[in-house]
């Protein structure tokens, strides 16, 4: 069974992205589609970044550990909010903290606003950092508008048939983009 990390990226009090973030933990153990966890920033509440995890003398056993669950995952979900049209510092912070851990890691986004575009604007920069620290980003998208209308805190969706619609072909690209990798590993 293969591995999925969720990086659960806000730690604004009172977030609401963190619900997407358990929907597709449901959605992906309920399914059978592989292991899943959140690795959830609010909880590991890291520092600001001050330098890279391998370049660290003394670096928290949370740093350490996180890291490890990167390493050891075979893709990533990152779900991000869109702050003023980029992703939240609590995310860029882990993306620069890490480095080996990213290389050809099939990472798929998942953006998610309070209003109509779903965050779309995130993607860009997100793809883009993620890309120059060699992740293997993958081509699908899993944009959620109006969140708080569309999952209920327990990440449970309004529409469910829509919602697993929309994240079988999300899960499935990433599936397939470790698939493909494990092959030629
Ligand atoms: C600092 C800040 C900036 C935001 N900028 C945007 C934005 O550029 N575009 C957008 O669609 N929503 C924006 N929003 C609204 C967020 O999409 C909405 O609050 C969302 O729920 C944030 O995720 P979170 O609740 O998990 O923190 C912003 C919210 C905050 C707190």
């Amino acid at each position: 069974m293969k591995k999925i990390a969720i990086i659960s990226s806000s730690v604004r009090r009172g977030r609401n992205s963190h619900r997407v973030a358990l929907y597709f933990m449901n959605y992906i153990v309920g399914n059978n589609l592989a292991d899943a966890e959140i690795l959830d920033l609010k909880e590991y509440d890291f520092p600001l970044f001050d330098e890279r995890l391998r370049l660290q003398n003394d670096p928290s056993p949370g740093a350490i550990e996180f890291a490890s669950r990167i390493r050891t995952a075979d893709g990533v979900i990152i779900v991000t909010p869109e702050y003023n049209g980029g992703c939240p510092a609590s995310l860029k912070n882990i993306v620069d903290l890490l480095y080996d851990e990213w290389r050809r890691k099939p990472v798929a986004i998942s953006t998610v606003s309070d209003g109509p575009f779903g965050g779309t604007q995130v993607i860009t920069s997100l793809q883009f950092s993620l890309w120059k620290i060699r992740a293997w980003t993958v081509p699908a998208m899993f944009p959620v508008i109006k969140v708080t209308e569309a999952f209920d805190e327990n990440g449970v969706p309004a529409d469910r048939k829509a919602a697993d619609k929309r994240a079988a072909g999300f899960v499935s690209e990433l599936l397939w983009c470790i698939e493909a990798k494990a092959k030629m590993d």
